[in-house]
């Protein structure tokens, strides 16, 4: 799927990009909340997700596939989000402040439309992600919103879906499935660009030679494979002199990060760079550099997300860079729903963009970090 950058001057500030053929706000009824709502008033709703103006702002930013999906093709009828019931499905404990910003962000976006919103929280068992989704429709959830822990094995539920004519948009990861049958649009972030932008920020860091660790995502998710292609192929294509010579899950948590990292030190003791695909491993890595006696900076570590306390180790020069990974899907996702629901055509894949953290930026734009 092509994603189409957002032209600003067809679609002017407040418009909903998400829907690709010729609307106004005026022509959608909820949306046009979102369009007529100013950054203030959005604001409002954003306190816990960061910067306050950064949940409003991914209306603007974000950018749309070719390919579109209509409720008419999807299997259904015409619906108004606001007497609809939207189920949530989050994989992830909340104790990850990107979990902690996606969910303020769906709740947020339900509150400010005035839609009834069930939530549920697999806390990373999928089974139990599986069956969340079940409770979520038969307690009555007439739309989905699915953050997947895992791209496969969604069969069950895509099922169940299809025949009740219950519509999903999943968001942050992928599930693997046909656009516009199994789900109606994904929303994330282009994974691969951002190990690309990493790879470049390693590159940059250590001059283009060194050896370098990998500390990956967990399995089975399309976030995890994509991160690693981009950064192993911008690293292949344009700094030989980099070998990674190290590849290890951390399981996208601290702990985990942290453990891996001691590992690490003992097998490599002279490793120049640390890619963590998050910044919670990041976090960690930071915590086993420093038990080991490191000194900022000794280690060059570039991690992904945007949370607060990832930009604030470049302030402190522990980490070098970081890509942000936005979880801030709220505002798009209802926009989504609502121009679905009135038989406008949706982009099957949303792409939000993303910033990016550096010592250059990091003490200035500590703000927008979530
Ligand atoms: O799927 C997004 C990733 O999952 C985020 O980078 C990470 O923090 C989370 O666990």
């Amino acid at each position: 799927m092509t994603a189409q950058p957002f032209d600003r001057a067809a679609n002017p500030p407040r418009r909903p990009v998400l829907v690709l053929s010729a609307l106004t706000c005026a022509a959608l009824t909820l949306a046009a909340t979102s369009c007529a709502r100013g950054e203030d008033e959005a604001a409002g709703s954003a306190q816990s997700s960061g910067d306050p103006s950064a949940q409003a702002q991914v209306l603007d930013d974000a950018a749309g596939s070719e390919e579109t999906c209509t409720v008419g093709q999807y299997g259904g009828e015409e619906f108004d989000l606001a007497d609809t019931t939207v189920g949530f499905s989050q994989s992830e404990a909340e104790s990850n402040p990107f979990r902690i910003t996606e969910t303020a962000s769906i709740e947020a976006e339900a509150e400010e439309r005035g839609v009834e919103l069930l939530t549920a929280n697999a806390q990373s068992d999928f089974a139990q992600q599986i069956s969340d989704v079940q409770g979520l429709i038969s307690q009555g959830a007439e739309l989905l919103v699915i953050a997947p822990l895992n791209s496969d094995g969604w069969e069950p539920v895509l099922a169940e879906a299809q025949r009740e004519q219950i519509p999903i948009i999943t968001i942050d990861r992928q599930i693997n499935g046909d656009p516009c049958r199994d789900y109606v649009t994904f929303i994330g972030s282009d994974f691969v660009e951002q190990g690309r932008r990493a790879a470049d920020q390693m590159i940059e860091a250590l001059g283009g030679e060194g050896k370098v660790a990998i500390l990956l995502g967990t399995a089975g998710n399309n976030v995890t494979t994509e991160r690693t292609q981009g950064f192993t192929e911008r690293i292949a294509a344009e700094a030989p002199g980099i070998e990674i010579v190290f590849e290890q899950t951390g399981e996208f948590t601290r702990e985990g990060g942290q453990s891996v990292t001691e590992q690490l030190i003992q097998s490599e003791p002279d490793i120049d760079g640390i890619y963590a695909e998050n910044d919670e491993m990041g976090i960690g890595a930071v915590t086993a550099l420093r038990g080991a006696g490191r000194e900022p900076g000794e280690v060059a570590i570039v991690t992904v997300d945007g949370t607060r306390e990832a930009v604030q180790n470049i302030v402190d020069g522990w980490i070098h860079a970081v890509i942000e990974s936005n979880p801030r899907f709220g505002p798009l996702a209802f926009d989504a729903a609502q121009a679905f629901g009135s038989g406008q055509e949706v982009a099957v894949e949303l792409v939000i963009a993303d910033r990016e953290y550096d010592e250059s930026n990091a003490e200035s734009e500590l703000s927008n970090a979530y």
